[in-house]
């Protein structure tokens, strides 16, 4: 079966405050999309689709120069994550069922490949849908917001059986196309978008697989994350 990947990156990075699309900062002296787009190719993909932010084509095509697989630029940028996936999902090639699809985001700019082929071979050994996880460092609890700055905690959920899940999450094709099907019609319908690809398949039905995440694979969000990011591609070239 083939292996191929949407890689989003249609985000603006307001958390980040970086001037201009998140996925062209900086890490390392390449941009974080280079770096995203290098792994999934290292662990075997031949085919990606980057969603860009409208006006950003050009400027992405010319970042992911060397990166060692077939990549196409679209203008993608959805109104939420799930919609710019969406619109990378069209432009992939024709494929068959169970060709898999990793679904990647930009922001995990140093998502080991060995962990992206966990994702994908468990795929290619049955799974539907197969996540990377790991375990939760902070207690978490249900808060309802009261005032601003202020919350009310209704409970604490059992830590030990909570994972925090990155990408990417890969998915047999017929899946995650039936997956985002059905969440393109509901969020039409009530406004919900998911925040991760497999979210929607559990909305099916379908059982979803977690496999070993790697802490490499942090999502840059706030400026403290790029901070760590810049020491781990740093220790990973000496
Ligand atoms: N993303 C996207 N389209 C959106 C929103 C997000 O393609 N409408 C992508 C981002 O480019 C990123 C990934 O989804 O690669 C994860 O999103 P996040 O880390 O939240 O990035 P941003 O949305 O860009 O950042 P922020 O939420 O701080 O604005
Ligand atoms: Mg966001």
């Amino acid at each position: 079966s083939r292996l191929v990947a949407v890689l989003t990156a249609a985000g603006s990075g307001s958390r980040l405050g970086c001037e201009g699309p998140k996925a062209l900062v900086p890490l390392a002296h390449r941009p974080l999309l280079w770096w995203a787009a290098r792994a999934l190719a290292e662990a075997g993909t031949t085919t990606i689709v980057v969603t860009a932010p409208a006006g950003a084509v050009g400027g992405f095509r010319s970042a992911l120069g060397g990166v060692g697989a077939e990549v196409a630029v679209v203008a993608g940028s959805g109104a939420s994550r799930q919609a710019s996936v969406a619109n990378g999902l069209r432009a992939l090639p024709p494929l068959d069922a169970d060709d898999v699809v990793l679904v990647h985001d930009a922001a995990r700019p140093l998502a080991p490949p060995a962990m992206i082929r966990r994702v994908a071979d468990a795929v290619r050994s049955g799974c539907d849908a197969v996540i990377p996880a790991v375990p939760v460092a902070d207690t978490v609890k249900v808060v309802v917001p009261l005032a601003v700055g202020l919350g009310l905690v209704e409970r604490t959920l059992d830590r030990s059986s909570l994972a925090a899940v990155q990408t990417p999450q890969g998915f047999t094709w017929h899946t995650l196309r039936d997956a985002h099907r059905a969440g393109a019609a509901r969020a039409a319908d009530e406004g919900a978008a998911a925040t991760d690809d497999a979210g929607l398949v559990e909305a099916l039905g379908i059982a979803v697989h977690t496999v070993a995440g790697d802490p490499a694979a942090l999502k840059i969000t706030r400026p403290a994350d790029l901070v760590v990011a810049e020491h781990l591609a740093a220790r990973a070239r000496t």
